[in-house]
């Protein structure tokens, strides 16, 4: 692993951190409220943020994994919110059409993906499938020049302001995960409603809905990948996807500890700043340990998909390790500010409110020890 970033990657981190201090932190009272950031993206759509890895004969930027994943690294640590719609709209919603789609799939849907005039979103999880990911029950029966869904996905970002869905359903009642296949689906589709939207802890200007399909009818030609493909085409890109998840949650520590690492050395306590306190002092040790560990994991990660190697077990550690210090680091940012810290005048109960979902979407914390554990058997 090479860790020392590239003047490209570190121009692209620059210019990243100065667009989110300019642009996405004034935003950020605004998300707090639920408004969603339409017209931030609009703004990263302009500076070739919403493509950062997608190569140039399909609009995108044409650049490296690991600058896409400073992208992510760095808007989180001003706003968890922008920073997931980019995560789901990049890994899990753009990279599937390019990794497995055909010609016409990704001239139609991966170039307008790639330029921000077109959000994506990724639905797998139902009301009764969330980490037993392949006991879905939507279904998709192939009638004449179209197939026909029926069932339901729940808890999908960006869901209702994305145009384009990568929509998971069963062509195949007896073959477990191999009975299931992956559509892209558009905003609009007769039978394809969006439901209900989630109140959440957190990450408020984000949109999270249930999705509905009524006998939704979806051209056979928006079938992506094989019948039977669509698990296989699921779990490839949650690989990559949980590596933004992790850069997410290492923006939000980050952004904790230089909070709380401020306020220390500012507040005075007992004739003289917390910071000079071996009580704080120590956690803010152990803070800034755990941040350099997970960007470490993060970095590796990112490093491995670029190269094209396989990062499915890397990239389960680094989200494990770096939601883990996201949630430890959030709550000690919390501590460290005292009273202060639990008022909403202070940016740290949000990082905090932000930190927890970093431990469930994308595969839960557990599901991630599943993945890592079936590496290390398979490696024997
Ligand atoms: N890449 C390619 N193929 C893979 C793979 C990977 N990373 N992981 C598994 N597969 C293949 C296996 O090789 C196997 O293939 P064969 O049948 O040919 O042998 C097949 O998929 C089934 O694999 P498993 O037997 O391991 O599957 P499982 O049913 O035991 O499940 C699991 C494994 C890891 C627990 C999986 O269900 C999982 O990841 N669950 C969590 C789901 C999840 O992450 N949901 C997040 C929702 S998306 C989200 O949150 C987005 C958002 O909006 C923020």
């Amino acid at each position: 692993m090479n860790l020392h970033f590239t003047e490209e990657q570190i121009m692209m981190q620059k210019m990243v951190r100065e667009f989110a201090k300019a642009e996405i932190e004034p935003f950020v009272e605004e998300m707090e409220k639920g408004v969603f950031p339409s017209s931030i993206l609009q703004k990263m759509a302009g500076l070739g943020l919403m493509g950062i890895p997608i190569p140039t004969e399909y609009n995108g930027a044409n650049m490296d994994y690991t600058s896409y994943i400073m992208a992510i690294h760095e808007i989180a640590k001003v706003s968890a919110t922008v920073a997931v719609i980019l995560s789901v709209h990049t890994s899990v919603a753009t990279y599937p059409i390019l990794m497995f789609g055909n010609e016409e799939q990704k001239n139609n849907y991966v170039k307008k993906l790639a330029t921000g005039e077109h959000l994506g979103a990724f639905c797998l999880t139902e009301p009764s499938s969330g980490s037993d990911a392949a006991s879905m029950k939507t279904k998709a029966m192939k009638k004449d020049d179209h197939y026909l869904l029926n069932g339901s996905k729940v808890f999908i970002t960006n869901g209702g302001e994305a145009d384009i869905y990568i929509v998971f359903a069963r062509t195949s009642e007896d073959k477990g995960s191999n009975g299931i296949s992956a559509f892209i689906i558009e905003k609009g589709t007769p039978g394809f409603l969006i439901g209900k939207d989630e109140h959440k802890m957190g990450l408020n200007g984000s949109r999270t809905t249930e999705l509905i399909f009524e006998n939704a009818r979806v051209p056979l030609e928006n079938l992506l990948g094989k019948e039977g493909e669509g698990f296989k085409i699921a779990m490839a890109n949650l690989d990559g996807g949980r590596i933004g998840i992790a850069a997410q949650a290492l923006g939000i520590a980050e952004a904790a500890l230089e909070k709380a690492t401020a306020y220390a050395q500012e507040r005075k306590q007992f004739g003289k700043p917390i910071a000079a306190q071996q009580g704080i002092s120590f956690k803010l040790a152990d803070m800034a340990t755990n941040v350099e560990a997970a960007k470490l994991l993060v970095y590796q990660a990112a490093w491995l998909k670029e190269q094209g190697l396989p990062c499915g077990k890397q990239a389960a550690m680094a989200k494990l390790f770096a939601s883990k210090t996201a949630m430890e680091v959030t709550t000690e940012a919390i501590q460290i500010f005292g009273g202060y810290g639990y008022t909403k005048d202070y940016p740290v109960e949000r990082y905090f409110r932000d930190a927890k979902v970093c431990e469930i979407y994308e595969g839960t914390s557990e599901i991630q020890r599943i993945v890592i554990s079936k590496h290390l058997v398979k490696e024997k």
